[in-house]
């Protein structure tokens, strides 16, 4: 799924326009307390709720998400990431989440292992596993992470409920087949879409080279 990040903020209508045989778009909400960076909040999710039906996919990096999360899910995001390492207390964080009629996901920066949470995978619909740290596009792929993308695949199959495996960061076609076959099956990829000349040619592109080496 393409990240807006890496889109023209001006003309963000049409930049969900141009790519529409994306699976969802992808928001990122930066606060720049929990990452260096400041980018867009819940009154402009609430206007891109209203300009498309397309499924989205809000990715919070911000401090207290137990405090503004939920209303990502009331404006009517489809599925609202937190950041772990922010949450207080993200068993209830993403009960609340599920009640609000979103999907929850629980993401971690690169050094965040995910053996800790191997019990929350129930409460959970998406496991994010960041492949640079989080605040800004454009970054190279952590290589480093894809052990911990193996063990949480593990972790996922053997508790065998349907939790999606996301990475983000540094996504391209450079990357992601090693990173399907690491048991990824949800692709955040901003300037790799963005840059490309063809962003919805490139979002086609990037989902068959998944699907061939995928799990
Ligand atoms: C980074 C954001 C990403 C970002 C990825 O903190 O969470 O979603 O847009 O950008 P690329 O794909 O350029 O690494
Ligand atoms: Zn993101």
């Amino acid at each position: 799924m393409p990240s807006l990040l890496s889109a023209d903020f001006a003309n963000l209508q049409s930049a969900i326009e141009s790519v529409p045989n994306s699976d969802a778009v992808h928001v990122d909400v930066m606060d720049n307390h929990f990452v260096p960076n400041l980018t867009l909040g819940l009154p402009v999710v609430e206007a891109i709720r209203k300009i498309t039906s397309a499924m989205l996919d809000v990715h919070l990096m911000i401090e207290d998400p137990d405090r503004w999360a939920p209303a990502y899910a009331e404006a009517g995001a489809e599925s609202v990431t937190f950041h772990v390492e922010a949450a207080g207390a993200p068993v209830r964080l993403a009960r609340e989440l599920r009640r609000n009629g979103a999907r929850a996901g629980m993401a971690l920066k690169p050094a965040t292992p995910i053996e800790p949470y191997e019990d929350l995978l129930p409460e959970l619909d998406m496991v994010l596993i960041m492949t640079v740290e989080p605040g800004f596009g454009g970054q190279s792929f952590l290589d480093l992470c894809l052990p911990k993308i193996t063990r949480a695949r593990e972790m996922i199959d053997k508790y065998g409920g349907d939790v999606w495996l996301q990475i983000d960061g540094g996504v391209s076609v450079e990357t992601i087949e090693r990173s399907a076959a690491a048991g990824v099956d949800s692709f955040v990829a901003g300037s790799s879409v963005f840059g490309a000349d063809h962003p919805d040619a490139m979002v086609t592109r990037l989902r068959e080279l998944a699907a061939v080496h995928g799990v």
